[in-house]
């Protein structure tokens, strides 16, 4: 599943650069049992399987480096976040943990997980697209693998606003026009414009990013 996304484009160049390294585990290298097996049927009863703790805590336990943090990646984690993805980037050496089942045995939370990460209400069938989200989120915030590192304080979340619609060449396509502000070179007047964009449309599209907003200019 990491294969392509860790090749590809800005991450495959940061990788390349060697700005930033990724190891990809297979769990079932450390089951010891005659089918590999790293599920097993939860105590008490219910649907689905549960992961073993000894190869996951094994697996854990053989990458793990000291003051490395260990990620566990569930829906029931702390959401993740942009203010999450740029403490990630100080960091030296993540371990992420991708679960496979209905869950898993709360012995390999409780001993080799130092923090566990949602990436959004909603359940996938295992946490490795989430850690591939996490990798590509983090990255952006490590020196070197964006081109112009300017570009991230303009960005979504970091204003607490979201973007303001962008335009380039043409100026006319399908009888679609550039707005005039644009094109006419006034420098304050395109910031006001924008400013007033990104104000319209955080407040009709999440109008919980546009309470925050408000709640801390009323605050400066
Ligand atoms: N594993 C399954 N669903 C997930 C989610 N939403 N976030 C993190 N890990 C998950």
């Amino acid at each position: 599943m990491l294969d392509g996304f860790l090749a590809e484009s800005i991450l495959g160049k940061g990788i390349a650069k060697q700005l930033l390294e990724v190891e990809v585990r297979d769990i079932r290298d450390w089951c010891t049992d005659k089918h590999r097996a790293a599920d097993d049927r939860p105590f008490g009863g219910g649907a689905g399987m549960v992961m073993k703790p000894e190869p996951a805590i094994a697996a854990i336990e053989a990458v793990q480096t000291p003051g490395c943090r260990r990620i566990y990646l569930t829906p029931d984690g702390t959401p993740f976040s942009d203010s999450m993805a740029r403490e990630f980037a100080t960091e030296s050496h993540l371990v992420f943990l991708s679960g496979h089942y209905e869950g898993i045995d709360q012995r390999i939370r409780d001993s080799v997980i130092d923090q566990e990460v949602s990436i959004g209400d909603y359940v996938l069938t295992n946490g490795t697209l989430p850690a591939a989200v996490i990798i590509d989120a983090l990255a952006r915030f490590i020196p070197g693998v964006l081109g112009d590192e300017k570009s991230l304080t303009h960005e979504s979340f970091t204003g607490k606003l979201l973007d303001f619609p962008q335009y380039t060449r043409p100026a006319e396509f399908r009888g679609m026009s550039v707005p005039d502000v644009l094109t006419q070179g006034n420098h304050g007047e395109i910031e006001k414009w924008r400013t007033a964009q990104c104000v319209e449309k955080t407040r009709h599209v999440r109008p919980d990013l546009f309470k925050k907003y408000r709640h801390e200019s009323d605050h400066q």
